[in-house]
């Protein structure tokens, strides 16, 4: 079956784990839409869906077999609160039940449990130095180059012809995963589809915790250089900060209410400041005529990276928003002489 997999514009490896981890769970779905009022329920996808959501569309969206894969939950939430609710306002509520039952699955996804890793992270943490092979966050280096020096990479042209698959990790219930993993030492951190963020062991593919955000995480995760404090933001436009050797959240904020607002460029750590993009899925609200477009601005936000805060967690974090004429897709570039690299700031 050809799926429509996003990898966003990461590496090779990520690329294939991905594709693994969908081809396993397109095995376990098989058979399973046959649930729901199909007649109704066709005719509410053809009248409301199929103009985006049939192969090879130019808009990106998930192919029907994809959607397929997704549970009947999960579409319903797509169509009253999540990325399609401007498409489900067009329905009444029984309509959008009689849709979300007909596309989705109605057994949760069966996967076998992570492999636990028996090493307890907090020891194994001392390999998370400054000198460990590592590739941090999206861009690796300040200026996101982008590029692995051969000292970090620890391979030579001739290694690359003779890579092989070494392991692969499965997403339970995921159609996607858009977030490129970061690997710190032993250690590699990727969110993905399945709402979740995994600390893995890279050599072996053991998960060390996972730690489920409110919404799905595209971006890839940012860690401290000290490496005790992972950072990423998920598709509700809430950023995280993490304890990497245990998973426990150390503080979680909103950075814009706005219903389509959401992050999907990483997260900057520099000189203690967190530097956050947001943007937003608003051009899908825009698709239907009764949705007044556009009330979304893009903006990127500076956070107080170290900030515990407990109770009023959003005000105890100090931040400065600075607003830009579009959206804020990628990683921001901050440097010394000015806070963040984004024209027309105010
Ligand atoms: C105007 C085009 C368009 C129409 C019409 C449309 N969709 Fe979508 N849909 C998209 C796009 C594009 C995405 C991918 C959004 C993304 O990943 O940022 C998407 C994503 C989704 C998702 C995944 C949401 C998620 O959180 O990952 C679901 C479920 C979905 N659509 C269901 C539907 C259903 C059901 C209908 C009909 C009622 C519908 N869509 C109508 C364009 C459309």
């Amino acid at each position: 079956m050809k799926l429509n997999v996003r990898t966003g514009g990461s590496g090779g490896l990520w690329a294939i784990a991905a594709c693994l981890a969908v081809v396993l769970l397109s095995g376990s779905a098989a058979g399973a839409q046959s649930a729901g009022p199909a007649p109704e329920g066709e005719k509410l996808f053809a009248g409301h869906c199929a103009s985006c959501h049939a192969p090879f569309n130019a808009v990106r969206a998930p192919w029907p077999q994809t959607l397929q894969l997704m549970t009947a939950q999960a579409i319903l939430q797509a169509l009253e609160t999540g990325k399609m609710q401007a498409q489900g306002a067009t329905m009444t509520h029984e309509e959008r039940f009689t849709l979300a039952n007909y596309l989705g699955r109605h057994e949760t996804a069966t996967a076998t449990k992570a492999n636990s890793c028996p090493v307890n992270p907090a020891s194994a943490n001392a390999a998370t130095s400054a000198s460990a092979p590592r590739w941090n966050g999206w861009g690796v280096d300040i200026d996101n180059s982008r590029f692995q020096h051969a000292a970090m990479a620890q391979l030579t042209k001739e290694d690359v012809a003779k890579l092989k698959v070494k392991w692969a990790f499965g997403m339970p219930g995921a159609t996607g995963a858009g977030g490129q993993p970061t690997i710190i030492g032993h250690a590699l951190y990727v969110g993905g589809g399945d709402g979740a963020v995994h600390k893995l062991n890279a050599r072996t593919g053991c998960e060390y915790w996972s730690v489920i955000p409110s919404a799905a995480v595209r971006t890839a995760i940012s860690v401290s250089d000290d490496g005790k404090v992972a950072y990423f933001g998920d598709v509700q436009a809430r950023a995280y900060a993490v304890d990497t050797a245990t998973g426990a959240v150390i503080w979680k904020t909103e950075l814009d209410p706005h219903p389509f607002a959401m992050i999907t460029g990483a997260p900057k750590l520099f000189g203690g400041k967190l530097y956050v993009p947001v943007s937003s899925a608003e051009e899908l609200g825009a698709a239907n005529p009764a949705y007044e477009c556009c009330t979304f601005r893009g903006s990127v936000a500076a956070l107080d990276a170290l900030v515990r805060p407990c109770g009023a967690r959003r005000r105890s974090i100090r931040r400065k928003v600075c607003c830009i004429s579009g959206r804020a897709i990628t990683t921001p570039r901050p440097t010394r002489t000015r806070a963040i690299q984004f024209s027309r700031c105010r």
